[in-house]
């Protein structure tokens, strides 16, 4: 049996209707599992957040204007994505963004 992760992240019986949305702010948002759960659970979960912070942070610094190529993925509405082709992690293949530098 394999069991898929990504996908219960996505639960509509969980996680409601707009499961499938990206929510910073959605009420229980730490019982996602995708660092796993249980006796098996990442261990390097805290690490791998440090990481994030960092990377976000430093990002930051240098933008705060960010949007989705509509070149590359379309328009608001009609977006195209392409995953990688994988179960067990849900993963972009690639996302392209328009940045601009903070002045
Ligand atoms: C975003 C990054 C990461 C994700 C999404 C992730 C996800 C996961 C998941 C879902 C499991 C549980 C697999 C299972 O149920 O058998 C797991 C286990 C594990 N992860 Fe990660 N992981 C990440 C980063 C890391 C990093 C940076 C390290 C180490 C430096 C790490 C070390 C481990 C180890 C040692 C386990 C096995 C724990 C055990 O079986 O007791 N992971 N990870």
């Amino acid at each position: 049996m394999i069991v898929a992760l990504a996908a219960a992240n996505r639960d509509r019986k969980y996680w409601g209707e707009d499961a499938n949305e990206f929510k910073l702010n959605r009420p229980g948002v730490r019982n996602h599992i995708a660092f796993g759960r249980g006796s098996h659970t990442c261990a390097g979960a805290p690490l791998a957040r440090a990481e994030v912070r960092a990377i976000l942070n430093a990002f930051f610094d240098l933008t705060d204007d960010i949007s989705i190529s509509q070149e590359k993925h379309g328009k608001p509405g009609a977006r195209q994505y392409k995953f990688e082709p994988s179960f067990i992690i849900r993963g972009l293949e690639s996302l392209h963004l328009d940045l601009k530098a903070k002045s």
